[in-house]
């Protein structure tokens, strides 16, 4: 049987408590990407914000070793890295607490029907890690094209006291554009489509 090209995707030391700054040395902010697939958020977030250090967490090989290639090939090797990892379990290693200025999750649960619920990325256990993980004032960016997701994630995140909403109107986590200068490949099809995206945004708490 041909041996799977991707198994050598990089991946997380097998560490209990994984320190962001041995896997990405540096003295930037860090921002980190739950599933950035093709990449193309992490490449023009790059290239927008010349201070990050950006990890991305992808739960499939192939293109955690092609994305984190590609970064070398275009210079951004020094500053970001992609791991080949389900976000659910890396997050819960990752140290120190309140160190990740952004988490940024786009389009991350495509599945639309009510079955699918049990399979979403977004629950409670990636947003208790991310509210340990990130810092006062840290933001949580997530969006979606699916309506009723949008609406859980506004529930599930609601039922977390260290997140409160940062959107375009007081009290609404919802953004009437993407503020970071960086666009997903998902999203750059459905603007291209005239799509509706549903943009949210929260803060970590004091
Ligand atoms: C619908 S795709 C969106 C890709 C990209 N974020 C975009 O907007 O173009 C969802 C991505 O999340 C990844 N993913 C799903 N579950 C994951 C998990 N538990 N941990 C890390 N990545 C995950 C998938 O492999 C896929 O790349």
């Amino acid at each position: 049987m041909a041996e799977n090209p991707y198994v050598n995707a990089p991946r997380l030391p097998t560490d209990d408590e994984v320190t962001l700054d041995a896997v990405l040395p540096g003295s930037g902010p860090v921002e980190i990407e739950i599933g950035p697939g093709r990449g193309s958020f992490l490449y023009e977030r790059l290239a927008a914000s010349a201070e990050v250090r950006m990890i991305g967490l992808e739960i499939r090989r192939k293109w955690a070793q092609l994305v984190d290639e590609r970064l070398r090939a275009r210079g951004f090797g020094g500053r970001a890295r992609v791991f080949a990892e389900d976000a659910r379990d890396a997050l819960t290693r990752l140290r120190p607490h309140a160190s990740v200025s952004t988490f940024f999750v786009h389009f991350p649960d495509p599945w639309w029907k009510k079955r699918h619920t049990k399979r979403l990325v977004v629950g409670d256990v990636l947003l208790g890690e991310m509210a340990r993980l990130l810092r006062p004032g840290g933001e949580l960016f997530v969006q979606t094209d699916v309506e009723e997701r949008a609406l859980q994630y506004q529930e599930a995140v609601a039922r977390f006291d260290a997140f409160s909403p940062a959107g375009t109107a007081p009290g609404s986590p919802l953004l009437d554009a993407n503020p970071y200068g960086a666009r997903s490949n998902r999203e750059h099809r459905a603007d291209d489509d005239q799509l509706p995206v549903w943009r949210m945004r929260w803060r970590r708490v004091g």
